[in-house]
């Protein structure tokens, strides 16, 4: 079932949830995330030119803790239809994001990208021929130590567009990721369930201060992610 619930609700939650747990903030999650906002940070990558992008999915606290770490979240991106770079060949630039967790900006951990099907071979066809990509940021800092995943994604023209992104191409790739990653998949041993639902009131609708002066729709989709 399908639900879109607001972020004032969720804030709410959250801040109960935080006052019941604040004594374990240090240790696991007991949140699904927090808003970056509400330390300081940016629900936006900050693009170095003034401008950012979506971070428009969050893999939720509240999922498997196994997900949660760089290589955990490798092989679930891998369960989805997503791949590490072209053989490690780095076609983006490191953009910081401000999770608000304490850390400041970040780089991203890692870089995904879409696999057309054989692995670390499609990776590099995404990168001639466009498609779908996302980098991730943990909210892991001191001060909102949620372990959620912070999913910046879009979808991007061919290099010889210089990997600009199509239009609309932060929701289509946002909405394309979820489809992909809802249900059941499995990869490398492991069998991961999905559960989506959107939150809005996180970011603003529209383009001002968006990359390439592409709008977006505000929407951020929550996945909760359970190892079987
Ligand atoms: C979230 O919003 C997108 C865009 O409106 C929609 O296509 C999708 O079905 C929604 N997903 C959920 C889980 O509500
Ligand atoms: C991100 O990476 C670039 C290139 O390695 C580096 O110059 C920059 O200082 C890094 N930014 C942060 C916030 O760590």
């Amino acid at each position: 079932m399908f639900t879109t619930i607001s972020a004032v609700v969720l804030a709410g939650v959250f801040a109960a949830s935080s006052a019941a747990y604040g004594a374990l903030a240090q240790k696991r999650a007991s949140t699904a995330f927090e808003n970056p906002a509400s330390g300081g940070g940016s629900m936006f990558v900050d693009t170095l030119n003034g401008l950012g992008e979506p971070l428009n999915v969050i893999i939720s606290g509240l999922s498997s803790p196994e997900v949660l770490n760089e290589d955990g979240l490798i092989n679930y991106a891998k369960a989805i239809g997503f791949s590490t770079e072209c053989f490690g060949i780095h076609l983006g630039d490191p953009f910081p994001a401000n999770l608000g967790d304490g850390h400041g900006p970040v780089n991203q951990t890692v870089e995904l990208r879409q696999d057309f099907g054989s692995s670390g071979v499609g990776t590099c066809l995404e990168s001639l021929i466009g498609g779908n990509h996302f980098r991730v940021y943990f909210q892991n800092g001191p001060s909102a130590n949620t372990g959620a995943a912070f999913l910046a994604v879009s979808k991007e023209k061919s290099v010889s567009d210089h990997h600009d992104i199509v239009t609309d191409g932060y929701d289509i790739g946002r909405d394309a990721l979820v489809s992909a990653a809802v249900g059941t998949h499995d990869f490398g041993g492991k069998t991961y369930v999905t559960a989506a639902e959107n939150i809005t009131g996180l970011m603003a609708v529209g383009s001002q201060g968006v990359n390439h002066g592409i709008a977006v729709d505000g929407i951020v989709t929550l996945l909760t992610v359970t190892v079987q």
